[in-house]
């Protein structure tokens, strides 16, 4: 038997980049997917890829930064598949701008979506995860929300905000067998960071001991790992995924 099987994975931002990725592994180890995503479209092909592939996956249109959209995004997850065992929230964005031109609307869509959008989603799916007794929540923060980056004081606010939330969760809900994890990635090749100057990826590889870049898939094992039964004794912590890039 595989370690996920007869298990309903929802993943916010699993249309494309390390979301489908997780997907996929999730989807490799035996449970069934809730495709996630904003854009309706991808999220659908996404969904639709994998059914073809044999794998039981619906998609589920949500801007997670409302909380209203994520209410109903875990009731129709919940009347499709009747569960939902794990949630990992992985939906984020970047509006990158040094501290002095950073606009309103920059600070406020990173927060909105980022840390806001974890916080919709957790709080959504706590309440069916509570009333099973069991559950696993692993939020995708960032090695910049430790270590802080020059031109993202939004983005690595919001993941330091999705550590903080993380670890208070991981507490409030410890008694009711629902773990709740972090994982940190570093410099992972997506179409997020193929927009990334030439200039700023030779500073990143200059900084990471394993000498390369991530890919979506490093990230997506240990995400499958934080969401079986091999991790059931692991709360409250971030797991940096960064090639040795923050000891
Ligand atoms: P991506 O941009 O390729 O994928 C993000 C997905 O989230 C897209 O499908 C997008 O449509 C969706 N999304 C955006 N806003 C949304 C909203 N309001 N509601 C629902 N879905 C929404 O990005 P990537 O690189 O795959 O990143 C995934 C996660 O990993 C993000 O949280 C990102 O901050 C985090 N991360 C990425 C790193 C990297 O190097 N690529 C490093 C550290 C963290």
């Amino acid at each position: 038997m595989k370690i996920l099987q007869d298990k309903v994975a929802l993943v916010t931002g699993g249309a494309r980049g390390i979301g489908r990725a997780i997907c996929q592994e999730l989807a490799d180890a035996g449970a069934s997917i809730a495709v996630a995503d904003i854009m309706r479209e991808s999220a659908e092909q996404t969904a639709k890829e994998f059914r073809e592939n044999g794998v039981a996956a619906r998609a589920y249109a949500a801007n997670v930064a409302i909380m209203s959209e994520a209410d109903e995004m875990i009731k129709a997850v919940l009347q499709d598949f009747g569960r939902i065992d794990i949630l990992v929230n992985n939906a984020g964005i970047t509006r990158d701008n040094l501290i002095m031109r950073m606009k309103e609307d920059e600070w406020d869509s990173v927060i909105a979506v980022n840390l806001k959008g974890t916080f919709n989603c957790l709080k959504a799916a706590t309440r069916p995860m509570m009333k099973a007794r069991q559950g696993r929540i692993v939020n995708i923060a960032s090695i910049v929300g430790v270590m802080g980056n020059p031109g993202q004081a939004n983005y690595s606010a919001s993941k330091a905000g999705v550590i903080g939330l993380t670890k208070s969760a991981a507490k409030e809900l410890a008694s009711r067998q629902i773990n709740v994890n972090a994982v940190a990635p570093g410099y992972i090749q997506t179409e997020m960071t193929d927009k990334l100057s030439e200039e700023a990826r030779q500073a990143f590889l200059a900084h990471i001991p394993l000498g390369r870049p991530g890919q979506a898939e490093d990230v997506a094992r240990v995400v499958r790992f934080l969401a079986g039964p091999e991790s059931d004794y692991i709360t409250g912590q971030t797991i940096n995924i960064d090639g040795g890039m923050v000891m």
